[in-house]
């Protein structure tokens, strides 16, 4: 078990509310169609002065806020994210830059929807391998700036927005009584973003042809998501020691209702237990299990004692599965 306990949470999220209803009128789609597919009705929009460092900056400070401490006072700071800021340097370093704070490393994890877990195991190993004592780990995207809005296999998916945790080594029997993570390379090219990077770098024609935008086989990413992020939950409570019985609360990924209910009823988990944020956020890759988390603790549904199983997928294609408790 890797020991910490969660001392703050925190999310930003743009004001602007993006409907189904006014996507009828950007793309051929009906709120209908999205509503059945993917089980999202509405998505956060960030304005054009917010990038995915501004929304983690302001979902940290308000997990210090709520952990009683200043950002300064941080041993770490771990961002995951698949719409960074720059290529480089990180987002976490803009978000040091947003923040004016100094001193403590500060990197990402590029591990798509995936990433909250990955940065969560990433931290979690810095406390118990020490010195390392208070660790910000961060979800934060703004994919609405790198959809393609004519492409509507793509474009009603994504929200965007940014949940922070703030992690502190403990002496309890609290923290990650489970994780596993995994990845498959070969399957990258079912999503991804072509163009932009040093495979492809940026020019006229890219720009022209739409390649830094999102690109994805969306049947083929639902048929590996269903089974990867599924396995990954299967295995961390089973490593854990526990069976569904155990498990108070689930936290899928949220990508699409169905993928989160088909992970929930292969784990075999009651639907009032799975907490669901997707209808009123869309896929904000990273930053869903991170504001999923704050949302659970706000309505009370996280009190001490409470045992929560973790499982994403994501970009990659990767996958994670979690046995949290707190
Ligand atoms: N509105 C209306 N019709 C649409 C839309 C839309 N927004 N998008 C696609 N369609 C059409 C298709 O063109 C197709 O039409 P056709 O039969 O005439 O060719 C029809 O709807 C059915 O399309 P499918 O792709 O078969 O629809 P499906 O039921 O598979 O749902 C979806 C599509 C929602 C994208 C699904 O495949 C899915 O959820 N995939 C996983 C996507 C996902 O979670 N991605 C994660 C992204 S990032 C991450 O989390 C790692």
């Amino acid at each position: 078990m890797k020991r910490f306990k969660i001392l703050g949470t925190g999310t930003a999220l743009p004001e602007r509310v993006l409907t189904n209803r006014e996507l009828e009128q950007m793309v051929e789609t009906s709120d209908a169609w999205i509503t059945e597919r993917t089980g999202i009705k509405e998505r956060r929009i960030a304005d054009d002065k917010t990038s995915s460092a501004v929304l983690g900056a302001a979902a940290l400070r308000a997990a210090c806020a709520q952990a009683g401490m200043e950002p300064s006072e941080l041993d770490a700071i771990v961002v995951a994210t698949s719409s960074a800021d720059t290529g480089f340097p990180s987002t976490a370093c803009w978000i040091q830059y947003e923040l004016d704070i100094r001193g403590m490393p500060a990197f990402d994890v590029a591990a798509g929807c995936t990433g909250f877990l990955y940065a969560l195991e990433v931290a979690a190993c810095m406390l118990v391998a020490g010195p390392c004592k208070r660790v910000a780990v961060i979800g934060a995207e703004v994919m609405s700036k790198i959809v393609d809005w004519t492409d509507r296999t793509t474009c009603v998916l994504f929200g965007d927005g940014s949940g922070a945790a703030i992690i502190e080594v403990c002496e309890e029997p609290l923290g990650l009584r489970s994780l596993n993570w995994g990845a498959d390379g070969g399957l990258a090219p079912i999503l991804y973003q072509p163009a932009g990077g040093t495979r492809m770098p940026a020019t006229a024609q890219t720009l022209a042809d739409g390649m830094h935008t999102v690109k994805m086989n969306g049947a083929a990413v639902f048929r590996h998501a269903v089974r990867a992020m599924t396995a990954a939950g299967v295995a961390a409570v089973k490593a854990a020691g526990l069976t569904a019985d155990d498990i108070d609360l689930l936290i899928p990924h949220q990508a699409n209702m169905r993928i989160m209910e088909a992970c929930r009823v292969r784990l075999g988990i009651p639907s009032e237990r799975m907490f669901s944020i997707v209808d009123r956020y869309g896929n904000m890759s990273a930053a869903t299990i991170p504001v999923a988390i704050h949302e659970a603790r706000e309505a009370g549904r996280m009190p001490p004692g409470t045992t929560v199983a973790l499982a994403a997928f994501g970009t990659g294609l990767t996958w994670g599965g979690a046995v949290l408790q707190v």
